[in-house]
């Protein structure tokens, strides 16, 4: 299993170039599903563990798939599918397969789909993209750990959603474009990767309006052309690899990026004394004091991304004052208040909030990361913290980050990889 090594205390100054986004590129090559003839080419897409899961998916449904790594350009051919199943073995990875079900339903009109298990941030069910389903017309029952859906054919309606959510949004979307009528979503989730699958579905010949805002509408058509697309920018690599600048007292750029994306989260940064800068595709951060306290709560975008709460708590740790950062996402997402107090951070929780109350030094520790966002929000502790510290269970922070530390190391970290 693999495990970094960091010594901290070094100052990261310089340049990086962020990769495709995971949670952009995973609906858009699902999206492929949808087309029933030619060659649809993804760009910009990230190699990550995630990506390659989602891959395996869509090959065991019949997908013809070519992923050039020196190019970062997936070629998919969904001309003859020949499965409608998402069986447990993959489904257990990676919960996000569970966004095949309504290119499926839409295309085929039937999908078995394994129920995803538990995880480490929530319970994370999956209720409303089955509401959703059901409200299109779809026949759903469940069966030995599985939801069998069946619709001849989807149709057109208004889903209203209890709360945002980011891959219902993105499967109804999916379901929707090939659906009987006219899908309008209420109280979508506005996140830029939902408009990112919006934009490019619409280049291939989808009909779908308000993507971004919180209502928005699918026309059916009855095809699609091959979709062509370049995947955006990761916004929560990019906010990590500021953070990392921040955290180290150094100056990072994160070149090639959208600084709209991340509005409240440079804007709490500043709070906290972070000097930002933009540009049109670059945010520079520095860091020449102490960070000052904030306060957070994390909410669906445009709030504070839930995905960057472990990251702004990492810097929270080491501020002068007392931070309050609330979870409103997520019901279980603080496994890296423990890990965070092994490196000497005094945290409290109580409920969905967690109290920081900042210290001067961090100090080296053995830690484990148990998702993606704890893992990056560790690594930057470590980064910070004085002597050695060990990252274990890196695989975790693979699923989401492309060689983190080979990119963190050329900005001036000191973090290896390790096997053991
Ligand atoms: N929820 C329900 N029922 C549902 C769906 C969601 O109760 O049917 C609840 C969830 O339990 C959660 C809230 O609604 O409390 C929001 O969940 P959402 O559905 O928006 O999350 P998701 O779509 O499963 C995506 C990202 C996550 C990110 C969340 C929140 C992808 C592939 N995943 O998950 O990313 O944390 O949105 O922004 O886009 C990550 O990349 O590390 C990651 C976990």
């Amino acid at each position: 299993m693999d495990l970094y090594r960091i010594r901290g205390g070094s100052r990261l100054d310089g340049e990086v170039e962020v990769r495709g986004a995971k949670n952009s590129a995973l609906p858009v090559l699902i999206a492929a599903l949808l087309v029933e003839e030619g060659v649809t080419t993804i760009r910009n897409v990230p190699d990550l563990k995630d990506i390659h899961t989602c891959l395996k998916v869509l090959e065991h449904l019949g997908v013809k798939v070519d992923f050039d790594l020196d190019s970062s350009t997936v070629l998919l051919d969904a001309g003859r599918l020949n499965s409608f199943e998402a069986p447990y073995e993959l489904m257990q990875q990676m919960r996000a397969s569970f966004m095949v079900m309504g290119p499926l339903l839409g295309r085929l009109g039937k999908a078995k789909i394994s129920l995803p298990g538990g995880c480490a941030i929530g319970l994370r069910p999956v209720d409303l993209h089955r509401r959703a389903f059901e409200a299109m017309g779809a026949g759903i029952t469940d069966e030995s750990g599985y939801m069998m859906a069946e619709a001849s054919p989807l149709r057109g309606t208004t889903i209203f959603f209890d709360r945002p959510s980011h891959t219902g949004t993105e499967n109804v979307i999916m379901g929707a474009v090939l659906a009987e009528g006219t899908t309008t979503i209420v109280n979508a989730a506005c996140d830029p990767e939902v408009e990112d699958l919006a934009n490019a579905l619409n280049a291939a010949g989808a009909a779908i309006s308000g993507a971004g805002g919180t209502e928005m509408t699918i026309e059916g058509v009855t095809s699609l052309r091959p979709l062509d697309h370049s995947v955006m920018p990761d916004r929560l690599e990019t906010a990590t690899f500021l953070i990392a600048g921040a955290i180290t007292g150094g100056r990072v750029t994160v070149r090639g990026i959208r600084p709209a994306d991340l509005e409240l989260v440079l804007s709490k940064l500043a709070e906290m004394g972070v000097e930002i800068t933009s540009s049109s595709d670059t945010i520079t951060a520095s860091l020449a004091e102490r960070p000052r306290a904030v306060s957070v709560v994390t909410y669906p975008y445009p709030g504070f991304p839930t995905d960057l709460q472990a990251s702004i708590m990492a810097l929270a740790c080491l501020a002068d004052g007392t931070s309050v950062i609330r979870e409103a996402v997520f019901e279980d997402r603080f496994l890296h208040v423990a890990e965070l107090a092994r490196l000497g951070a005094e945290i409290r929780t109580v409920g969905d909030e967690a109290t920081v109350i900042g210290v001067e030094v961090l100090s080296g520790a053995s830690v484990m990361a148990s998702d993606i966002r704890a893992g990056a929000g560790l690594v930057l502790a470590c980064l910070a913290a004085r002597g050695e510290s060990v990252v274990n269970r890196v695989y975790h922070i693979d699923r989401g980050h492309e060689r983190l530390e080979d990119r963190l190391r050329l900005l001036g970290a000191d973090i290896v990889r390790e096997n053991k």
